[in-house]
């Protein structure tokens, strides 16, 4: 890997006074050229903003796509309490629900895991992703942020020269920025981590052997708080947006259409995965208003810098939704980087940014940890027989039984510490 130092001594500590200033060669200038409006690039610029560091986003999509795909639900308390920090948290105050633990359902019994009791207070909030972007990006403009929307062809240049910079296309033809440091917020599929040389990079990847269907319904809500079924039908996950709007996933195959999934069969397959043993409990139902697959798959690059180039968030690591982890791993990702950052133009230094692939990737291993864990646990595995299937219901039992398996399953679920 190239010395992390290179970009570090580029940056100079000077401050610039104003962050669009005109660079070199007839181009623009940042100092952090970010790609990617999603929740790794949006904190990262809010947060770059509040330290008077100089940003620029860039996105493919436009603002409307990018405020109504439906995607994560779930917020760790510290994700919640840095939404409060960067002042962004008033709407989703309002209108989040607050859960203080979860229900793991098998054997049609439910058994509650008190995350409040078990973590000393802590809680998580339920949230869609797209109101985060909402409320980010409306945040970032405000307060005189530069996003550009609708942006194609992002190119990262010259990052082991002395010039790294984007070359896009927007309204008005091909344009180029020159920044100190460019933010790989692109997502699994975006250009950032192919611009890491391939024998400079390791990339660790397993695609899992089951998908999600998701699905949006009008309808009150049937468990207080998420349900995380095993069955012998396969997984199901009741989760909610409002109390009025809730969020369901079953396990499907990772070749089956949605096409093939009427809602007449989802619900049948709903109510039989996670019904319970006395009839004491009935799902309820209601029009289903949105649905889609999504695969499985957890991966890892490793190292998550390459010179003046960090990855973050998707960009870097997919974990398996189970574990409801991948936004919460994208903004603290944002906040390390941010952090190093900031050492790094006040007077800090370089030694969080020489650190920041180290601290990232542990990490990113733990919540891939926890995620394949949750994903075991609680699927049905095809290639699996008998043995297996009952080995996963003994790891049930212990779980939903033992104090120090309940707080360990707590305690990843809240959000392990921040730590650098
Ligand atoms: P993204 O959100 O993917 O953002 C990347 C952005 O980069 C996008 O806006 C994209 O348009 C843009 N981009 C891509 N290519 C380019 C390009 N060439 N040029 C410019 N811009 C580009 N996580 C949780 O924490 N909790 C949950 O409950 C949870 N549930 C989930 C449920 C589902 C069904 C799914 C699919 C995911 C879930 N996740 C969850 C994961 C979470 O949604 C992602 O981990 C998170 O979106 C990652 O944020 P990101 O900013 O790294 O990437
Ligand atoms: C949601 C998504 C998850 O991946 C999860 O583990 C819990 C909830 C959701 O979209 O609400």
């Amino acid at each position: 890997m190239p010395g992390p130092g290179r970009a570090g001594r580029r940056g100079g500590g000077a401050r610039r006074p104003k962050w669009f200033a005109r660079g070199g060669r007839g181009a623009t200038r940042t100092q952090v050229g970010i790609i990617g409006a999603g929740p790794a690039g949006l904190t990262l610029a809010l947060l770059l903003q509040r330290h008077g560091i100089d940003a620029v986003v860039l996105e493919s999509r436009s603002r409307q796509e990018i405020e109504t795909t439906l995607r994560a639900g779930v917020l760790e308390q510290a994700t919640v309490d840095l939404m409060g920090e960067l002042g962004v948290a008033e709407r989703m105050m309002r209108q989040a629900q607050f859960h203080g633990g979860i229900e793991i359902r098998f054997g049609g019994r439910g058994h509650r895991i008190d995350f409040v009791r078990l973590t000393g207070g802590r809680r998580i909030a339920l949230y869609a992703q797209h109101e985060v972007i909402k409320d980010f990006v409306a945040a970032l403009l405000e307060r005189g942020g530069r996003i550009e929307f609708s942006v194609s062809g992002v190119a990262l240049r010259d990052l082991d020269g002395a010039h790294p910079r984007l070359s896009y296309r927007a309204e008005g033809g091909a344009r180029e920025i020159d920044c100190d440091f460019i933010a790989g917020c692109d997502g699994f599929h975006g250009p950032s981590r192919a611009a890491i040389p391939e024998p400079a990079r390791t990339e660790h990847g397993q695609v899992l052997p089951f998908s999600w269907l998701g699905i949006l319904a009008q309808a009150p809500l049937s468990s207080p708080e998420l349900c995380y079924t095993h069955s012998d039908r396969g997984f199901a996950l009741l989760s909610t947006r409002s109390p009025e709007i809730q969020r369901m996933y079953i396990q499907v195959d990772p070749d089956d259409d949605v096409a093939a999934w009427p809602d007449a069969r989802i619900w049948e397959e709903l109510r039989a995965r996670t019904a319970v043993g006395d009839g004491g409990w009935r799902l309820i139902e209601g029009p289903v208003v949105q649905k889609g697959i999504v695969d499985m798959r957890a991966f890892v690059c490793d190292p998550m810098r390459y010179g003046p180039l960090f990855l973050l968030g998707d960009a870097a690591h997919i974990v398996p939704p189970t574990g409801a982890k991948g936004l919460n791993l994208a903004v603290a990702d944002a906040q390390t980087l941010a952090a190093g950052l900031a050492a790094h133009y006040g007077s800090g230094g370089d030694g969080l940014l020489g650190r920041y692939s180290e601290i990232c990737l542990r990490r990113a291993w733990r919540a891939v940890r926890f995620s394949m864990f949750m994903t075991r646990l609680l699927h049905r595995d095809p290639a699996h027989g008998p043995m297996e299937r009952r080995v996963q219901l003994a790891e049930l039992d212990y779980l939903t039984s033992s104090e120090a398996a309940m707080a360990s399953l707590a305690e990843n679920y809240v959000g392990l510490p921040l730590q650098w």
